[in-house]
């Protein structure tokens, strides 16, 4: 069976999941669905970051010690993955003994190769990135991505010899067209190699809140090399167990926002390099998602809490929103008045309208029981087009592009039915044949839309009839036009999304 590896980043323990975090989760979560729906074995893994110089702040600014501040916030993080339907394999912590024990053994294999040494420091840190930054790029002592102060520091520290695998890079990218999507990331990438690749610290003398590093105790990990291991750690490298890690790497695509690429796509593959591991397969790289046109920001005091909207529109309308709305890759924009116009006319008007008409016509027409399609039906090419166009938007991890092929089908579905006005004919053949066909394209509607919304799919799937869980169906046979048997009992429900005022 084919596997598929996928990973979101794994969150910062110094604030509560926000709408960003959740957005990346929401992408992360459809893809895998969609991958379990083509038979895949797929292992899906997130998980939160809880060491570094960010979280020892946040926790002393608190008045806790680090340990408890992360075992107060990371919960908050696996509920709110609960909460959205989010159908993670697996959850990893960086203070878990078993991601320890990996981080361990990495940094042991880079030092046996040489990559890593010992020298010594001094530049500039910005501690909200938790990143080194030259003075070229934090002109007068600036932070470029925060804007603030960073900090002078002078450090003895371990180094790992990025700037010896620029050619190595170079060659791998070259020899892997594609595996960065959207292509343009990957130009980005290339440039900032061909400007030299400097060395980066692996250590910190003067922090305690970290993994010590193995051939000197005196140091803990550098965070992001910490937090990088997470994707080969979580799959049990370093441990007595590896199996899952030679089942699962190389990832198939890890899930990032922009801000994270370098990282990535630079210091992650090198790493591996050195310690004899195959880079990732693939990273897809996602842009912001801005609240009425700002980055949200504790400041500007617009943060959105998922959970929130959740509880005004329901998951799978929040779920199906963020990802409809943004195309993967670029910036979208997040408001509270696009969520609800988008609920009313995708949900309201199109899927749920769609579902009610159909269970009220079958009860008043057919005595409640649903009617066989046609083979030769004009919705069943649209049918499978929507199938292709929509496997092919997944696969590219373009889920509002999937998305829009499943309602460009349940568009023709809705148009399918004003055509023929089944509820002003009488009962008979012909009336059979249109809901037969209706029903029928309902059927692959809600397997389409199953990755983006779960319940309200399996929902569908009960009102017309049908038993089993959609994420046992296969797209390649129950994608097929001509799976619909007549002769269910097809449901009234209360209405999927009643229209909300704006
Ligand atoms: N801990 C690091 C990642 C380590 S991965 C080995 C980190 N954490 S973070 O919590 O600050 O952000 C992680 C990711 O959350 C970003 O890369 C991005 O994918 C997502 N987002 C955070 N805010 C976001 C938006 N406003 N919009 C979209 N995604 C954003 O960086």
């Amino acid at each position: 069976m084919n596997r598929y590896y996928l990973t979101t980043p794994i969150y910062y323990v110094n604030a509560r999941p926000h709408l960003g975090h959740a957005y990346t989760t929401i992408v992360g979560d459809a893809v895998a669905r969609w991958h379990r729906l083509l038979g895949h074995d797929v292992h899906f893994l997130t998980g939160t970051d809880e060491h570094g110089l960010k979280i020892q702040q946040a926790a002393d600014a608190a008045g806790v010690a680090p340990q408890k501040f992360a075992d107060d916030i990371a919960p908050l993080f696996e509920q709110a993955w609960q909460r959205l339907n989010i159908s993670y394999t697996d959850f990893i912590r960086t203070t878990e003994q078993r991601h320890r024990a990996g981080v361990s053994k990495l940094l042991q294999a880079c030092f046996d190769a040489g990559d890593i040494e010992l020298d010594s420091y001094s530049g500039l840190y910005c501690v909200a990135c938790e990143a080194y930054y030259t003075e070229e790029e934090a002109q007068n002592n600036i932070c470029p991505i925060h804007k603030k102060p960073v900090d002078r520091v002078e450090e003895e520290n371990y180094f790992f010899r990025l700037s010896r695998f620029e050619d190595r890079l170079l060659q791998w990218y070259a020899d892997h067209a594609g595996a960065v999507v959207p292509e343009h990331r990957v130009n980005e990438v290339i440039g900032f190699i061909k400007q030299g690749l400097n060395d980066f610290s692996v250590s910190r003398k003067t922090l305690k809140w970290g993994i010590p590093l193995p051939f000197d105790k005196t140091h803990v990990a550098y965070v992001w090399f910490d937090a990088l291991a997470n994707y080969i750690t979580a799959l049990g490298y370093g441990s007595d167990d590896e199996s899952l890690f030679q089942k699962y790497w190389p990832v198939n695509h890890h899930l990032i926002g922009k801000d994270i690429l370098r990282f990535h796509c630079i210091y992650w593959p090198a790493m591996l390099m050195s310690a004899g591991i195959e880079p990732p397969k693939g990273w897809a790289v996602g842009g912001w998602l801005l609240v009425g046109g700002e980055k949200m920001s504790k400041t500007s005091g617009n943060v959105v809490d998922p959970l929130d909207l959740v509880d005004d529109v329901g998951v799978d309308a929040f779920r199906y929103y963020v990802l409809a709305n943004t195309n993967y890759g670029n910036d979208g924009d997040f408001t509270f008045e696009g969520l609800i116009a988008r609920y009313n006319s995708d949900l309201a008007n199109n899927l749920g309208n769609l579902t009610s008409r159909i269970a009220t016509v079958v009860e008043k027409k057919c005595n409640g029981l649903g009617t066989a399609p046609q083979h030769d039906s004009a919705l069943a090419s649209i049918a499978q087009q929507a199938v292709v166009a929509a496997g092919d938007h997944w696969e590219n991890m373009q889920p509002s592009k999937a998305l829009d092929a499943t309602w460009s089908l349940i568009r023709a579905t809705n148009a399918h039915l004003e055509n023929h006005e089944p509820w002003k004919a009488e009962p008979g053949q012909t009336v059979d044949a249109v809901m037969g066909d209706a029903l029928e394209a309902l059927r692959i509607i809600a397997i389409l839309a199953y990755p983006a919304m779960p319940d309200t799919a399996q929902e569908i799937w009960r009102r017309i009839g049908l038993t089993g869980e959609i994420l046992d169906q296969r797209i390649s046979t129950s994608g097929q036009w001509g799976g619909y048997v007549a002769g269910n009992a097809v449901l009234k429900g209360e209405s999927l999304f009643p229209r909300r005022k704006v």
